[in-house]
């Protein structure tokens, strides 16, 4: 793990490097050291182009929240709320502690503003992203739109379809707010959600939320692939934040899509995918390498060659069976298999302790952000052949749309209410 993190680690000490543009991850990259952990004052600037927690370097720990907005929350209500979380988010990336005056706090009667448990750990590497549910737009009968917001709604921001598989729990599904939080230590992780959270009070109330240990993707091509819990190499094939063309077409909103004010910004998918790993580890080596299309131990694709290797979906083995199986996850969630579609992957294994049969509650929180929903669902549909759905089951999943990133004086989303 140290070797891992090691490659996007020290150097930069303290220096706030730039949110999530191409540029700024070069930076954090140039000021990298391939020694040594990661540097724990490591601090992402909050405000730029876009949001942070997107391209940038994926951190090693993530916090995610969703909240449902309280039933008394309107329109200034809900500015109100952004605002007091932009300030707690803009000093909690920079490693400093929430500050009196918002919501909480800020008399001699009340508790502290800052509930202390990050209290001398450095800004680690923490990044706070917001996104916005479908809820917030109204139910479309006009006559729910507490918020103002109903002609604002992204036309593509709808509940996302039924596949085939899904076995969704509402308590884990769903959101008016969404909030990731990523760091290279988790209690800073831990500490910026409970802290937003507490600001929210009276305002938006927790939903559902997701710890994740371990990230199973690249988003940086300095950064070693790591493991996801089925063993494999996980990320090999993702977006990757140098590609600067590819990050346009696939991740942000551009300036001449639907609606103007998601410029910048991006969709997230989350799906929390639990894996029936018991299963899954009586399962022979060669049988999984088959089911993923990839050798377990390089990440090689099985047409041959190493990691980063084009795997070739037409090369054929001594009896004319193709090498990589049309079933396997990587022929399906291939572009080739999807007109070309691609999608920044940005998740985290997890386990939950056990269910009452002595198994683990473990899979993969499943993140990804792209330009449109579509590009999800068109994967995630091809992906009903999957031969590793046997082993998986789909049980939380939300949708959010991810405002552009802002200036310093601004609140998160401004542009939605202007
Ligand atoms: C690739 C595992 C769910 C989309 C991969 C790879 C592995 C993997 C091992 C190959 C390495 C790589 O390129 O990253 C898993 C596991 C999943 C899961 C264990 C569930 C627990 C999903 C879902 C989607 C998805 C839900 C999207 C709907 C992709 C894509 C690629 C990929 C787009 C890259 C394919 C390529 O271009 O070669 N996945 N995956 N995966 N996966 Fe998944």
């Amino acid at each position: 793990r140290r070797q891992l993190l090691g490659l996007f680690g020290a150097g930069a000490a303290g220096a706030a490097v730039g949110a999530a543009g191409g540029a700024s991850v070069a930076t954090a990259l140039a000021n990298a050291s391939a020694a040594g952990a990661p540097d724990p004052s490591r601090a992402y600037a909050f405000h730029g182009a876009h949001q942070a927690g997107i391209t940038t370097p994926a951190q090693d720990r993530l916090h995610f929240a969703a909240f449902d907005t309280d039933a008394s929350l309107d329109r200034d209500g809900l500015i109100g709320l952004l605002t007091d979380w932009t300030n707690a988010a803009a000093r909690l990336t920079q490693g400093l502690e929430v500050e009196e005056g918002g919501a909480v706090g800020g008399s001699d009667y009340a508790p502290p503003a800052d509930t202390g448990e990050a209290q001398g750990l450095p800004a680690s590497g923490l990044t706070i992203t917001f996104g916005f549910g479908s809820g917030l737009f109204g139910a479309g009968d006009g006559a729910s739109d507490r918020f103002g917001l109903a002609a604002r709604r992204p036309p593509l921001l709808e509940p996302l379809p039924r596949f085939q598989g899904d076995a969704l729990v509402p308590e884990l599904t769903g959101g008016d707010l969404c909030i990731q939080a990523c760091a290279d230590d988790p209690q800073v992780a831990v500490h910026a959600i409970r802290n937003l959270s507490r600001i929210a009070f009276g305002r938006a109330t927790l939903r559902w939320s997701q710890l994740g240990f371990g990230r199973t993707s690249s988003t940086s091509t300095a950064q070693a692939t790591p493991r996801n819990l089925f063993g494999f190499k996980d990320g090999t094939a993702n977006v990757k934040s140098e590609e600067q063309a590819a990050v346009d077409e696939h991740v942000w909103v551009a300036a001449s899509d639907e609606p103007a004010w998601l410029a910048g910004g991006s969709y997230l998918v989350a799906r929390r995918i639990r894996m029936i790993i018991e299963n899954w580890d009586r399962v022979q080596l060669g049988e999984q390498e088959q089911l993923v299309g990839r050798s377990k131990g390089a990440g090689a694709p099985l047409s041959g060659g190493t990691e980063f290797t084009e795997p070739d979906f037409s090369a054929e083995g001594p009896t004319g069976a193709p090498l990589i199986a049309p079933t396997a996850h990587v022929a399906l969630a291939h572009p080739s298999a999807n007109g070309g579609t691609r999608m920044l992957r940005r998740g985290y294994n997890f386990v939950d302790g056990n269910d009452a049969l002595g198994r683990l509650d473990a899979g993969l929180f499943f993140l990804s952000y792209q330009r449109s929903p579509q590009q999800f669902i068109d994967v995630q549909r091809s992906l009903a052949a999957d031969g590793l759905n046997e082993y998986l089951r789909h049980v939380g999943s939300a949708i959010f749309a991810v405002p552009g990133g802002i200036a310093e004086g601004e609140f998160v989303g401004q542009a939605l209410f202007t």
